[in-house]
């Protein structure tokens, strides 16, 4: 009898063919996110699972269905996951890297060029019908060339938005739990301490991981020790921030302005954000391309083939 594997979301059919090959695939009827008891029952009987960040695979989840043997995760960030548990387990864990860092830090240095322009904010005005002609002083923005960007975790995604950093002329800065002497050399960076990361960033982007040591970071006396005109990009993981506290700092010109694509109670969005002119709201498409959203659920899929051939999944976490 072939394996059944349960696939949560609706993805690119030659992710679902190159499964069909090895396993019998069972995906979710609703292309929505699933609630705890949804993702409980249509698990039943899988011995491996492919997952989205929206689904929470934690000790409740793991001991109630002992069959599930191997998570891949359709993503690069794997907060979703306890991976501790996991690992005491014995149950397999994968993600996606590397094939989605491009269009990540593709998207991170658009949202820091549009709020560092204003673009959306002049969209709105002129189909606000707004628009009466250009002017010398109207709709002024920043330059990035001469600018720091402090770059806040600089793994593969991190390291990519430096690179784009530099060809538009900024100095790049970065701050991650050690420094990355090769990588940084690559790109010109240099690492600093958090607070000279604050104290120095003209902008900060964060593209790290979700974590313990990350989770809240950027709260109200954070941000109020950025310079008064720097912006922050959020393209990583929402709860980084504490939403609350940016809103109050965008109120209070505390900060120039944000640009964000995750949230801290995702798809939530603070309702206070949503009235603010100095802030952008992308709804979590850093990954979104035909190209890397294809690749993920590619790299998905070939993770849980080799793990069902009894081989060693390609990126494996544990
Ligand atoms: C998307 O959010 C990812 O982590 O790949």
């Amino acid at each position: 009898m072939m394996d059944k594997v349960l696939v949560t979301r609706r993805v690119f059919q030659s992710a679902l063919d190159l499964l069909a090959t090895r396993a019998e695939v069972l995906v979710s009827p609703h292309d929505r996110d699933l609630r705890a008891e949804e993702l409980l029952e249509m698990s039943a009987g899988c011995r491996a699972l492919m997952t989205m960040p929206a689904d929470r695979i934690d000790r409740p989840f793991l001991t109630a269905r002992p069959e599930v043997a191997m998570v891949a995760n359709d993503a690069v960030g794997y907060d979703n996951i306890d991976l501790a548990v996991a690992r005491e387990l014995g149950v397999v864990v994968t993600n996606t890297p590397g094939v989605l860092t491009e269009a990540t830090a593709d998207l991170t240095f658009i949202l820091l060029l549009a709020v560092m322009r204003r673009l959306v904010e002049g969209d709105r005005l002129l189909r606000a019908g707004l628009f009466e002609g250009t002017a010398p002083m109207f709709m002024l923005g920043t330059d990035p060339k001469g600018k720091t960007l402090g770059v806040f975790g600089f793994g593969r995604i991190g390291q990519a938005v430096a690179r784009r950093a530099r060809a538009f002329g900024m100095n790049v800065i970065y701050h991650d739990v050690q420094p990355l002497a090769e990588a940084a050399r690559e790109v010109e960076a240099e690492y600093v301490s958090f607070e000279e990361l604050l104290a120095r960033s003209d902008a900060i982007s964060i593209n790290a991981l979700l974590n313990d040591k990350t989770r809240g970071v950027f709260n109200y006396q954070v941000l109020s020790r950025m310079k008064p005109t720097a912006f922050l990009v959020n393209a990583a993981r929402g709860p980084i921030i504490v939403e609350a506290d940016l809103a109050r700092a965008l109120e209070e010109k505390v900060i120039a302005g944000a640009a964000l694509d995750v949230y801290e109670f995702e798809p939530q969005v603070n309702p206070k954000l949503i009235g603010l002119e100095n802030v952008i709201l992308a709804p979590h498409m850093g990954s979104a391309t035909r190209e890397a959203r294809e690749g993920m659920a590619l790299l998905a899929a070939r993770n849980i083939v080799a793990f069902l051939e009894g081989g060693e999944p390609p990126t494996r976490l544990v």
